[in-house]
C-alpha cells in the first residue's frame, strides 16, 4: 500500500465527491471562490444538507442571510432544512449583526470598528459536536484588512477548525477573494472556483467548476462544467 487515504466527507454533489475520491477531506477546510450568483451557497446547502443526512451534526454560519431566507432558498432547490433545525442536527447562525456592532460604525463610513468579530473568533461560536461547517462568507470580514494579518488570521482559522476537526467549507466572494490576492487560497486544504463566461462559440453563458487544489487527492484537471436546476448544482458529462 502506497500510504493511507484521507477519510472523506460527502460535499451533497454526486459527481463532485467522485472527482473528490469521496468528498471533501475530513476534518480539514476547503475554500469555495466565485463571483455573485454562480452558486457558492447553493454548495454550502449541499454538504450541509449531505452532512445532516449522514447523522453529523452541522453549523451553517452565514454573513449575509437571515437563517430563514437560508431555508427558504435551500428548499427552492429540494433541500429541506427545516425538520434538521427541529432535531438540531443543523444550526444556522447568523453573523452579520455581530461584524461591526457600534453605532460610530454606521454614523461614519472611515470609522474603524470598536466591537467587530473577526476570522480568529468564528471557532469560538461552533457548537461543540457541531463537526461540519459552512463559513458563507468570509468576504466582509477580508475586505478592509492588511494582507499579512488576514494571512495570519486566515492561517489560525484554518489551523483551529482543523485542531478541532471540523471539516469545513469556507466560503470566499471573489470581490474579497481579488482584493485580498487570493490569500485564503494558501492556507486552505483544498480550492474550488465557480465561474460563470460566456462560450465564445455559442455565445451562451456556461458555468465552470476548477478545482484547483485539493491536497492527498488525485484531481483530474477540469474544468467542469455544471448547470442549476430545481435539484442545486448537477455537473455534467464531459469537461
Ligand atoms: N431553481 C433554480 N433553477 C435554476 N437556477 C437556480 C435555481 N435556484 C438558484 N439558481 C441559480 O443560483 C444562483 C444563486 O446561487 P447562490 O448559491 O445563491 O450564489 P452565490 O454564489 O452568490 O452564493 C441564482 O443566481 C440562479 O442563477
Ligand atoms: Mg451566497
Amino acid at each position: 500500500m502506497n500510504g493511507k487515504r484521507l477519510d472523506r466527507v460527502s460535499t451533497g454533489i454526486k459527481k463532485i465527491d467522485e472527482i473528490l475520491e469521496g468528498g471533501y477531506p475530513a476534518g480539514r477546510s476547503v475554500l469555495i471562490s466565485g463571483s455573485a450568483g454562480t452558486g457558492k451557497t447553493i454548495m454550502g446547502m449541499h454538504f450541509a444538507n449531505a452532512s445532516v443526512k449522514q447523522g453529523i451534526k452541522t453549523v451553517y454560519i452565514t454573513t449575509e442571510e437571515k437563517p430563514s431566507d437560508i431555508v427558504i432558498q435551500a428548499s427552492l432547490i429540494g433541500i429541506e432544512l427545516q425538520k434538521y433545525i427541529d432535531n438540531e442536527m443543523l444550526q444556522v447562525l447568523t453573523i452579520k449583526e455581530l461584524i461591526d456592532t457600534s453605532p460610530q460604525f454606521f454614523m461614519d463610513p472611515h470609522a474603524t470598528p470598536s466591537t467587530r468579530l473577526t476570522l480568529r473568533d468564528i471557532p469560538e461560536i461552533i457548537p461543540e459536536n457541531y463537526m461540519n461547517v459552512v463559513i458563507d462568507n468570509i468576504g466582509i470580514m477580508t475586505l478592509d484588512m492588511e494582507l499579512k494579518k488576514l494571512r495570519i488570521q486566515i492561517d489560525y482559522l484554518v489551523e483551529k477548525l482543523h485542531d478541532m476537526n471540523k471539516t469545513s467549507v469556507i466560503i470566499c466572494d471573489d470581490i474579497a477573494n481579488d482584493i485580498t490576492k487570493k490569500v485564503a487560497s494558501y492556507s486552505v486544504y483544498g480550492g474550488m472556483q465557480l465561474v460563470r463566461k460566456i462560450n465564445p462559440y455559442s455565445g451562451l453563458m456556461e458555468r465552470y467548476l476548477d478545482i484547483y487544489k485539493m491536497r492527498g487527492t488525485g484531481v483530474p484537471e477540469g474544468p467542469y462544467k455544471y448547470i442549476i436546476t430545481g435539484n442545486g448544482i448537477q455537473l455534467l458529462e464531459g469537461r
